[in-house]
């Protein structure tokens, strides 16, 4: 579905992916973990098209789509959740959501879109009225998610869902990803420095060092790679 072939990106001179291949197949979860500046989010704003490739191609259902515009990608079924977030803090929570859907003419179908998402996150049907940046981080989060899912994504790109979440909340958010996947059919690919989560969450999951892939496998194996569990396992949230 999404193939990254030997890419390569740059800030400037500085290299920051060096020739990462990652398959991404129909109906998946892939993990992708890494610690601090492996290039992981270089990765998700190259497929989206933020960042430009300077080698290499990416296709999506056999079309190549390294370097188009962001927002054709999108159209195209790709959708990135940023890290951090990023919802727009001093509108509502329903016109975060809208604003989701703005992107796709599936907009006509606000309604029972939205009503989607406030099953998938109670809480946010809650607070449909709230300002977005009164929201808990990890409600913040579901937010992006939702925002995501009214654009009616083939596949979701998440940077860093977990991160600056409290843990109760950060297991609810796995599930609720879980669930996007099984019951909506979204294909996923996450990136995370928590590799325990998200090695447990994954299908299949690739290791990033420094730009490249270093590590594949199934998420199962990889949770029981010595080497995985030095680096990233022991203690918790290590890095
Ligand atoms: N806008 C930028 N300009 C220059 N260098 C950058 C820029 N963004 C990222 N980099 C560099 O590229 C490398 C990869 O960064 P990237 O943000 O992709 O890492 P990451 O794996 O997402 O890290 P983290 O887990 O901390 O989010 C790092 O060395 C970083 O300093
Ligand atoms: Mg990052």
């Amino acid at each position: 579905m999404l193939k990254i072939s030997n890419v390569e990106t740059f800030y400037g001179k500085i290299q920051a992916l060096r020739g990462v291949d990652i398959d991404v197949n129909d109906g998946e979860i892939v993990s992708l973990i890494g610690s601090n500046g492996a290039g992981k989010s270089t990765l998700l704003m190259t497929i989206s098209g933020v960042n430009k490739a300077r080698n290499g191609n990416i296709t999506f259902n056999g079309e190549r789509i390294e370097n188009r515009d962001p927002h054709k990608i999108v159209d195209l079924g790709i959708c990135q959740v940023p890290e951090g977030r990023r919802i727009f803090s001093r509108l509502t929570v329903e016109e975060n959501l809208r604003l989701g859907a703005y992107t796709n003419e599936l907009g006509k179908h606000f309604e029972t879109d939205i009503k989607e998402v406030y099953d998938l996150f109670p809480v946010l049907s809650d607070r449909k009225t709230q300002r977005g940046g009164t929201l808990s981080g990890g409600e913040q989060q579901m937010l992006a998610i939702g925002r995501a899912l009214m654009s009616k994504p083939k596949v979701l790109l998440l940077d860093e869902p977990s991160l600056g979440i409290a843990p109760k909340l950060v297991n609810q958010i796995f599930a609720s990803i879980k669930n996007i996947n099984r019951d909506k059919n979204v294909t996923i690919f996450l990136v995370e420095q928590n590799a325990k989560k998200a090695l447990e969450l994954a299908d299949r999951a690739y290791v990033l060092v420094n730009g490249k892939v270093t590590i594949m496998g199934s998420g199962q194996d990889l949770l029981k790679n010595k080497d995985i569990q030095a680096a990233y396992l022991e203690g918790g949230t290590k890095n």
